[in-house]
């Protein structure tokens, strides 16, 4: 049968069936003459321990979208230790931290890649949201109120559960919690979804399980995870899939080229295309959407 590709136990005709889809897809969108309908979708990518592989994910997935036409932006919500830009190569002039602190506009410090999507860089040394006084709050949702241009926008959290990643997390429509079928990883991944599902009215909670060695595995861990956050929280988190084990992701990341273009017939390419189809394929709230996520930044006490 060859070379098995697929990231949530799928059989091989089911990745034939996901690679029609994400033509079908393609074909969408370059037919589509009307106007936008909807506002942006946003996901959020967080995990309990660090290291997992959040930001490749949050840019690979980026570029898989961007790849059928999506105009998506990656923002770099790590405030304490900033690191999209590191993966792509990239050294911003201007991050985060000045839309913050009110010294630049959101739109001078967005930056264009040759990848295909924009990136705003990360607030390195920035430590709490919650410090920002009223005004500032306010000035800074009124900043994120220009992304409205885009599809897609998907914000890299950093690791934990602190208040600036709930920040963000709380409204977003998606959220991905990332682990790896390490136990201490696993633990705190049921950790922060056990913190997200105490948000009312929070995201849709969904499991990625990086790097994983066979199917077996990755179905095994988001399972185990799945189930207790049925059983004791009594929440729901859907599988969204998993990604394999593959040396092309430390290869890219040490050449600062992201994996999907460098090698996109990978393990860990065909993987990140599998999770962008499920997610495109996959209908999310409509009510509210991004003025939604604007409106819950900072816990509806952003003045607006
Ligand atoms: N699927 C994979 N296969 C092999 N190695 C991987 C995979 N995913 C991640 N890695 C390795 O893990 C490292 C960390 O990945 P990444 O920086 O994306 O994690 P992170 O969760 O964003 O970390 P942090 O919490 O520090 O922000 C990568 O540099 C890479 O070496
Ligand atoms: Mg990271």
């Amino acid at each position: 049968m060859g070379f098995m590709i697929t990231t949530d136990g799928s059989s091989y005709e089911d990745v034939k069936k996901d690679q029609a889809e994400r033509l079908r897809l393609i074909m969408k969108e370059k037919n589509a003459t009307g106007k936008r309908t909807r506002e942006p979708r946003v996901i959020t990518i967080s995990s309990g321990k660090g290291g997992v592989g959040k930001t490749n994910i949050a840019i690979n997935l980026a570029i898989a979208f961007s790849e059928i036409g999506k105009k998506v932006v990656v923002m770099d919500a790590d405030l304490g230790l900033a690191n999209v830009n590191v993966i792509l190569g990239i050294i911003p002039k201007y991050n985060l931290y000045h839309v913050l602190k009110g010294q630049k506009r959101l739109h001078e410090i967005i930056i264009d890649t040759p990848y295909g999507i924009q990136i705003i860089a990360g607030a390195s040394g920035f430590a709490q949201l919650a410090d920002l006084d009223e005004e500032e709050r306010a000035a800074f949702v009124q900043e994120l109120k220009e992304l409205a241009y885009a599809d897609i926008i998907i914000i890299d959290t950093g690791a934990g559960v602190s208040q600036n990643v709930l920040t963000f997390v709380r409204s977003a429509d998606d959220a991905i919690i990332v682990t790896t079928p390490e136990p201490t990883a696993i633990t705190d991944a049921y950790g922060i979804i056990k913190t997200i599902s105490a948000e009312i009215n929070g995201p849709n909670i969904k499991l990625v399980v990086n790097r994983v060695k066979s199917h077996m595995e990755g179905k095994k861990v988001a399972e185990r995870v799945i189930t207790i956050a049925g059983q004791f929280l009594n929440i729901k988190v859907d599988n969204l899939g998993f990604i394999f084990e593959d040396v092309s992701v430390q290869k890219s990341v040490v050449k600062q080229d992201p994996f999907i273009k460098s090698s996109p017939n990978s393990k860990a390419s065909q993987s990140i295309k599998h999770l962008m189809t499920r997610l495109a394929n996959i209908e999310y709230r409509e009510a509210g959407g991004f003025s939604r996520f604007l409106k819950g930044l900072f816990g509806g006490k952003s003045g607006i």
